[in-house]
């Protein structure tokens, strides 16, 4: 069986803040199950919101037309892996600018190529301080069930202010575990029934 391959996006501006720490916990039991990782930060890179020029439905070329900053990348990234993290601190009781934009563009641009990223398994991962959770979550996996992909396990919710205030919410990094073994019981479990179907 092919090694399968788990990308996670972190939104924030801080590269090693909560949220980075809730994905590096998540990613750490993928990579125990035998799953290769990588880890974007996109928090502090230019990353713009979609323009609405609907060129990416006349290429079809699996691009956003605007190439001077990082979506192309991400959006291969995220073709070529199994499983897709999308983290992010709650900013104003949601995801960040960047965050969003990452989603609007990969979103329209998967839309135009017949859905990108449909079957693959995903999940959400949050910091927050104190509100607004919830909210930020359902912003994450609105996207990635209206972009066809399975939701596995709970998603991650963490609680700290401070670089590193994370470390101290056990429940957090609990869940942060437990998502990243779900995800690899997922993960494990279709490929193997995609072995079994393509050996029969
Ligand atoms: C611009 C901004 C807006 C924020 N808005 C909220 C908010 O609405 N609710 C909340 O609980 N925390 C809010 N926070 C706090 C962050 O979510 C919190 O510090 C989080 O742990 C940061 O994660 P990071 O270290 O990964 O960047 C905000 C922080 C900033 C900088």
């Amino acid at each position: 069986m092919k090694k399968l391959k788990v990308v996670a996006f972190n939104g924030s501006p801080r590269n090693d803040g909560n949220t980075s720490i809730l994905i590096r916990h998540v990613l750490r039991e993928l990579e125990n199950e035998g799953i290769a990782t990588e880890l974007v930060s996109i928090g502090g890179q230019t990353l713009r919101g979609c323009m609405d020029c609907r060129r990416c439905f006349e290429n079809r070329d699996r691009r956003c037309v605007f190439d001077d900053d990082i979506v192309n990348d991400c959006v291969e990234k995220m073709i070529d892996a199994d499983g897709i993290i999308l983290g992010s601190p709650v900013y104003f009781l949601d995801v960040t600018a960047r965050m969003k934009a990452l989603i609007d563009r990969a979103g329209i641009v998967s839309r135009a190529n017949g859905g990108l990223f449909r079957r693959k398994v995903a999940t959400a991962a949050v910091a927050v301080r104190r509100s607004g959770a919830k909210h930020a979550v359902d912003t994450i996996l609105h996207f990635l069930l209206y972009s066809g992909m399975t939701i596995s396990g709970t998603p991650v919710i963490g609680v700290g202010k401070e670089i590193g205030d994370v470390l101290k919410d056990e429940e957090g990094l609990m869940r942060a575990r437990a998502a990243g073994k779900d995800m690899a019981w997922l993960l494990k479990t279709i490929a193997f029934a995609d072995h079994l179907e393509e050996s029969t």
